[in-house]
C-alpha cells in the first residue's frame, strides 16, 4: 500500500507543477520549454530563472527513458515468473514483501496485471526503437534536467504501476494457490486500441523521421500526412491512446495507471499547446494557410 500511494502522490505533484508551470513566470521561463520548443518561448529575466534553465542534458537522451523502462519491465517479469512457478522472491518483491502491506494490492486479477506488463514492455521497446532507429534527433535540442527525472520516474511508476494493485495475489506477503488466471472482457478491446495507437504513432514518427535529410539535420519543417493532417501533435495523442488502452484493460480499477494516464493528458496537453504557438511563430500564414481551423491541438474536436 505505501509504494501506490508514494507513486500516486509523486504522479499527482507532477500533474499539478506541470499544470502550474504555464502560469509561473519563473519555472515558464526556465524548465516549460525542451527541445525547439525553447527558440520562442519566454527568456529568464533573473539570474536565478537563467542558472536553473542552464541545468539541461540532450534531448537524444529521451531514450534512456525506454531503456530503462524496459530493463525494469524485464526484471519484473522475471521477478514475478519466480514467484509465481518456484516461489523464489527477487530484489524488488523482496523490498515489497519486507517493506510494505499488502492493502490495494488485492483487486486487480493476475491476468490483467500479466497482460498490463506484456502490453508497457512492448510499449518501452518500441518506443526504444524508434528513439533509437527511426527519429533523427537535432543535435542542438535539450531538455531540462528536472524534464529527464520526471522521465525515469514516470515509466519506473508505469512500470511497477502495472502489476502492483495485484501483487498480493503472485504470493508475496501470503502463500497463495495459483488457479489458472482468468482474463477481463476488456482484454481484446485494450490490445485493439493498444495496437491501432501504437501503429499510428509509429506512423507520426516516421513521418517526422522523413522531415530530415543529412542536409536539414537540424532543421524544422511543417509536417503533413496521417493525423497530422487533423492534430498538431498526433504522436502525444497516439501515446494518450496506449495509456487509455490499459486503463480500459484494468476497467479503471489501477490507481497508479490512471494518475499517470493524467499527468500524460496534462503533461502532453501544456506541450501540444506551446507546440502550437511554436509552430505559429515560426511559420506564420504558411502554417495558418496549410490546415483548416478546426484542426485540433491534442485531443480531435476536444481541445
Ligand atoms: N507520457 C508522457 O508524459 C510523455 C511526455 C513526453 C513525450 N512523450 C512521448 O515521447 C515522444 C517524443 O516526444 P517529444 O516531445 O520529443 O516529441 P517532438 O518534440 O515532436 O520530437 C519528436 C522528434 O521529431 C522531431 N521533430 C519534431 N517536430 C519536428 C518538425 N516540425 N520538423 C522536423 N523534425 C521535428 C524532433 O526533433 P528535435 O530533436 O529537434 O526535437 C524529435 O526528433 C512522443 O511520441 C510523446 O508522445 C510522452
Amino acid at each position: 500500500m505505501y509504494l501506490i500511494i508514494v507513486l500516486c502522490g509523486c504522479l499527482a505533484i507532477l500533474t499539478i507543477l506541470s499544470f502550474v508551470s504555464k502560469h509561473i513566470a519563473l519555472l515558464r521561463s526556465s524548465v516549460l520549454a525542451y527541445g525547439k520548443l525553447d527558440y520562442t518561448a519566454d527568456q529568464p529575466l533573473t539570474a536565478m530563472a537563467r542558472w536553473i534553465k542552464n541545468i539541461t542534458v540532450p534531448k537524444t537522451w529521451f531514450c534512456h527513458f525506454y531503456a530503462v523502462g524496459l530493463m525494469a519491465a524485464i526484471e519484473c517479469i522475471i521477478e514475478i515468473t519466480l514467484a509465481l512457478q518456484w516461489k523464489v522472491f527477487g530484489p524488488v518483491l523482496t523490498v515489497l514483501r519486507l517493506w510494505d502491506t499488502p492493502q490495494g494490492s488485492r483487486h486487480l486479477g493476475l491476468g490483467e496485471c500479466l497482460v498490463g506488463l506484456g502490453l508497457m514492455t512492448i510499449h518501452l521497446a518500441r518506443r526504444l526503437y524508434e528513439s533509437m532507429m527511426i527519429e533523427r534527433p537535432s543535435a542542438n535540442a535539450r531538455m531540462h534536467f528536472s524534464h529527464y527525472l520526471a522521465g525515469m520516474g514516470f515509466y519506473g511508476a508505469m512500470v511497477i504501476g502495472a502489476w502492483l494493485e495485484g501483487a498480493a495475489n503472485f504470493g508475496i506477503w501470503q502463500p497463495i494457490k495459483v488457479e489458472p488466471f482468468t482474463l477481463p472482457w476488456t482484454t481484446i478491446p485494450s490490445i485493439g486500441l493498444f495496437i491501432y495507437a501504437s501503429y499510428h504513432q509509429h506512423t507520426c514518427h516516421k513521418i517526422l523521421a522523413s522531415l530530415r535529410t543529412p542536409k536539414t539535420r537540424n532543421a524544422y519543417v511543417i509536417p503533413r500526412g496521417d493525423w497530422f493532417e487533423n492534430l498538431v501533435v498526433p504522436h502525444y495523442f497516439a501515446d494518450i491512446l496506449v495509456y487509455v488502452s490499459l486503463w480500459i484493460l484494468y476497467q479503471g480499477r489501477n490507481w497508479t495507471l490512471t494518475f499517470g494516464l493524467v499527468w500524460t493528458i496534462v503533461n502532453l496537453g501544456v506541450t501540444a499547446g506551446e507546440t502550437d504557438q511554436w509552430y505559429r511563430k515560426t511559420f506564420g500564414k504558411r502554417y495558418n494557410d496549410a490546415f483548416p481551423r478546426s484542426r485540433s491541438l491534442l485531443l480531435p474536436h476536444i481541445y
